[in-house]
């Protein structure tokens, strides 16, 4: 059943991509976005270039504002114009690094933003909301794989990954004060890949944080050599090792949330884990991209940094209980999908 849906944050790259199923499943897409990690609507048109595109490759319109969260009369706004009936919260700095540097921007961004969107929408009745939590509210994980029980807000070593941990709490607390309230937490872990048609992908702004867009602005030569940090972990091959997931495997898992947090038996906060539940280490990724891109992928073995930690990988098994989701894209196509955004777009949506 078509449902209207906001989406905080559409314009970046798990939203973008999100946006695309939703309107392929039939869904009336409303998105508010600042643009402050997006390229920016160019002149003559209403919507950023990443808006554009998903409309081209869904073959559907959708309504685009362009605000921030912390402003609170401009939510309002929007929320007066359209009927909605669920939020997709995605809007947040994401940058670990950039977080610890700028604490003050971080939480006054994530937090005080996500504090507008459901005073907002407590004032005029939408309930239902999706968000975008992340795997690093774990912190240090104390077992693997990390189900959805593993202790949350422990060892969580920068403010990024804080803000995420105390917006999951501020949700919970309202949804037990306030029994209309039904949401849906979904834990990242590390998106990867683009949209198969080569139209939208990950943009990073400077250098980028992640792997793979690293890896593959060193593949188009933007970059000399990744640096891979630490080769003696207690790994198979030394390197650390993470669980990637495919951003449209990703996105899936917001169109089939929606249909959870409608089933009349859905109540309260339930947290959800999306990943693939498989390791994959730095080497392995730097080589299956060298596949996909036919290309030598030069690196070097520095230092570890601080912080990070040998393996994290989730469990699953709730995602595919609950939701009847499960990741079916592998690494090889998370590779190539990169491969294809990145080749087509050399300089991004600039
Ligand atoms: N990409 C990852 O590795 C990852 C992993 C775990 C969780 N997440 C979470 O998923 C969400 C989306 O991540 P992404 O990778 O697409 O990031 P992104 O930066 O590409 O997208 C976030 C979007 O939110 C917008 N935004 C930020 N602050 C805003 C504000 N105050 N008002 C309106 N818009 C605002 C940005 O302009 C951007 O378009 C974020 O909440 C992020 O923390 C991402």
């Amino acid at each position: 059943m078509g449902r209207v849906v906001l989406v905080t944050g559409g314009a970046g790259y798990v939203g973008s991509h999100t946006v695309v199923e939703l309107l392929k499943a039939g869904h009336t897409v409303v998105v508010v976005d600042n643009c402050v990690n997006a390229a920016k609507a160019t002149e003559g048109n209403v919507l950023p270039p990443a808006l554009e595109r998903v409309q081209k490759i869904a073959g559907k319109t959708l309504h685009f504002h362009e605000l921030s969260l912390l402003n609170r009369q401009a939510l309002v706004n929007v929320f007066s114009k359209y009927k909605v009936d669920v939020v997709i919260h995605l809007a947040a700095l994401k940058a670990v690094g950039e977080s610890v540097e700028k604490p003050l921007a971080y939480y006054a961004n994530n937090i005080t933003g996500t504090l507008n969107l459901l005073e907002v929408m407590s004032e005029v009745g939408v309930k239902r909301l999706i968000f975008s939590s992340s795997a690093t509210v774990y912190g240090v994980p104390q077992y693997l794989p990390a189900d959805e029980k593993h202790p949350t807000g422990v060892g969580v070593t920068n403010p990024y990954g804080q803000t995420k941990y105390v917006c999951e709490q501020i949700m919970k607390d309202l949804s037990i004060a306030d029994k209309e309230w039904r949401i849906v937490l979904l834990r990242y872990f590390n998106p990867v890949g683009s949209h198969e048609s080569g139209l939208i992908g990950e943009d990073p702004n400077g250098i980028p944080n992640n792997l793979v867009p690293y890896i593959s602005q060193v593949a188009i030569g933007r970059r000399p050599h990744v640096n891979v940090f630490g080769n003696d972990y207690n790994t198979p091959d030394g390197t650390g090792v993470r669980d990637y997931i495919h951003v449209v495997d990703l996105a899936i898992g917001h169109e089939v949330a929606i249909d959870k947090i409608f089933q009349s038996d859905f109540a309260g906060t339930k947290a959800y884990n999306l990943g693939t539940g498989k390791g994959i280490s730095v080497l392995e990724m730097i080589t299956a991209f060298s596949e996909a891109c036919g290309k030598e992928i030069s690196y070097k073995i520095v230092g570890r940094r601080e912080g990070d930690v040998a393996t994290v990988v989730a469990s699953c098994a709730l995602a595919e209980k609950e939701l009847n989701w499960k990741a079916t894209r592998g690494l090889h196509q998370m590779c190539e999908d990169t491969w294809r955004w990145q080749s087509m777009n050399p300089n991004g949506f600039s």
